[in-house]
């Protein structure tokens, strides 16, 4: 017969600890941050991408595609990691320096996390930052557009205060099929200075 095994200890198996989230904007990339964009950039399209891309494009042709974008005056990437690996990325884009009619204006593009990061919050702080980038380099407004299939996206960008402003109802051909698109924008405030709302005179 046994008897008592004593105390149980209550401190056993500790809370599993929040994974780490981070954004940067990167000038530059190594191979290892460069080879974990390239694979969480093919996950996404693999699961139903949204961002161009429809089918993998592999290493080498995504490598090269960012390497041009860094060279890009226009374009910003950002780059979200989780527990220090790159899983995600967005680009800014600006306004060409002879479109001064529009220089009040951004958009933001190409934003995706790889299916195995989604939900820990990621796109959200990637937005956020690349909205407080466009802020600080005095853009009033933040454009942006997105298949209508893109729902998950769709929730998120409504959450963050983007107003769709309209519908392309051939936006994009994906798989034989006419996908239709939204259109979307949201004003910035610059934190300092006059509004926006007094700029743009609303
Ligand atoms: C859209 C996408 C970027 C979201 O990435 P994510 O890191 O999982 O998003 P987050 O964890 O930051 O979630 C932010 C919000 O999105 C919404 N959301 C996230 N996952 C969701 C899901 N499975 N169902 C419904 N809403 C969801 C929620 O509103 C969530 O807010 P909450 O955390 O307060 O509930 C990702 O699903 C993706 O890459 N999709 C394919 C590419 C794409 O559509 N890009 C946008 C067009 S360019």
């Amino acid at each position: 017969m046994s008897g008592p095994k004593g105390p149980i200890s209550l401190a056993a198996s500790p809370l599993p600890r929040p994974p780490e989230l981070s954004v940067e904007r990167v000038t530059e990339l190594d191979d290892h941050d460069m080879a974990e964009l390239c694979e969480a950039t093919d996950a996404a399209i693999i699961e139903g991408g949204g961002f161009g891309w429809v089918e993998p494009q592999g290493r080498a042709a995504l490598q090269r595609h960012f390497r041009g974008v860094l060279l890009v005056p226009e374009r910003e990437l950002f780059i979200a990691r989780l527990d220090g690996m790159v899983v995600g990325s967005a680009q800014l884009v600006r306004p060409p320096r002879n479109n001064e009619a529009q220089a009040f204006g951004a958009t933001l593009t190409h934003a995706y996390i790889a299916p195995y990061a989604r939900g820990h919050g990621l796109a959200r702080l990637m937005i956020r930052r690349v909205e407080e980038r466009a802020a600080s380099l005095g853009h009033r407004v933040v454009n942006l557009d997105v298949r209508e299939t893109q729902t998950t996206a769709i929730a998120l960008f409504e959450a963050l205060g983007y107003e769709r402003w309209g519908t392309h109802p051939a936006y994009a051909r994906v798989n034989g099929r006419t996908v239709a698109g939204h259109y979307y924008y949201k004003l910035l405030e610059p934190g300092r200075g006059r509004s926006t709302g007094q700029v743009m005179g609303r």
